[in-house]
């Protein structure tokens, strides 16, 4: 393989250019060609293909975003752009493809190695509800970012006697709702994983204000319900005095932390290396802290299950 393309697809992660600079560093000193593709998929049909070499990704460790640009391309789920991309791939001499993303975006790795293209993805999204893998890159940093929210909303809720109800990404899982919740200590975390009751979530502020917790703070992750409906539905219940603030994309932003750092690191170089020797159709993640190749298939056919036990955990903290 002496000719590989790299492309970053779905939400912007932080991490994802530590990624892209690992790939192409790896790629160099393994004397491998990386081609970087601009707008994710869509730059795979405009042939917007661009040769990166170990100094076009100075500076961009410490970045959020991607410099390769990313796009939630939905033309790409038809089969005649997927060949369409092969093409184009094959006549500048591609033969291999890196795909930094989460879900969605490995759904396209698996649909062009299903066509006979050597393909490997890098487990990269906020969300990190990736099958397979125990982190994803983006995550850490993402939940750092509303922890450090929710710190600073304390202050106020603290100060004012509020209820306050932060709302978090994750459209379909509460990975970050959880980890964020716990360790902002949050008093009520809501997952779209888990049933919840409002008249359930009412009791436990009154039980809690009896026991003169003055203040409360709910995290709720934007597929569970959203904190503008979950205070006019607190409001039919209860007269108290609530605030809401939706965290939205500060979330994907932002440099990313040592973990993702490392993990994007580590996982840009295995993709280069699982590639070289032979390995296809599968994505790169970690379990129990080892970086482990996932088959494609059953990284974007499964559902990675919350740990329940935290969600436990949490109702207990908030006693
Ligand atoms: O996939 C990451 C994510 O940030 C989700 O948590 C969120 O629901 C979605 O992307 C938002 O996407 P967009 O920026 O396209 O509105």
């Amino acid at each position: 393989m002496k000719r590989i393309a790299l492309l970053t697809s779905g939400g912007d992660a932080p991490g994802m250019n530590a990624a892209v600079r690992s790939v192409v560093r790896v790629g160099y000193v393994k004397g491998v060609e990386v081609v970087g593709v601009y707008h994710g998929y869509q730059g795979l049909l405009t042939k917007d293909f661009h040769i990166m070499l170990p100094r076009d990704v100075s500076g961009i460790l410490e970045r959020g975003g991607t410099i390769l640009k990313t796009s939630r391309d939905i033309a790409f789920k038809e089969e005649k752009n997927q060949w369409k991309a092969i093409e184009n791939m094959k006549e500048e001499g591609i033969d291999g493809l890196i795909v930094i993303g989460g879900n969605g975006s490995q759904t396209g790795n698996l649909s062009l190695f299903k066509k006979g293209f050597p393909t490997i993805g890098i487990a990269s999204t906020i969300d990190n509800d990736l099958w397979g893998t125990d982190y994803t890159i983006g995550f850490d940093t993402a939940v750092n970012t509303a922890i450090n929210a929710i710190d600073k909303i304390r202050d106020t809720a603290e100060s004012h006697n509020l209820t306050f109800i932060v709302e978090v990404m994750g459209r379909n899982a509460g990975f970050i709702a959880i980890d964020a919740g716990i360790a902002g200590g949050a008093d009520i975390i809501l997952v779209p994983e888990i049933k919840f009751s409002v008249e359930k979530i009412v009791d436990n502020i009154k039980r809690d204000m009896e026991k003169r917790k003055l203040h409360y703070i709910i995290v709720c992750a934007e597929g569970a319900i959203h904190a503008r409906d979950l205070e006019k539905e607190i409001h039919k219940y209860v007269d108290i005095d609530t605030r809401v603030a939706v965290l939205g994309h500060i979330q994907r932003g932002g440099s990313p932390s040592r973990f993702d750092r490392m993990l994007a690191s580590e996982l840009g170089e295995r993709a280069v290396n699982a590639l070289l020797e032979g390995e296809k159709g599968k994505v790169v993640g970690i379990k129990h802290n080892r970086i482990v190749l996932i088959p494609v298939q059953d990284a974007v056919m499964n559902k990675k299950q919350l740990n329940t036990k935290l969600y436990k955990l949490a109702e207990e903290l908030s006693v």
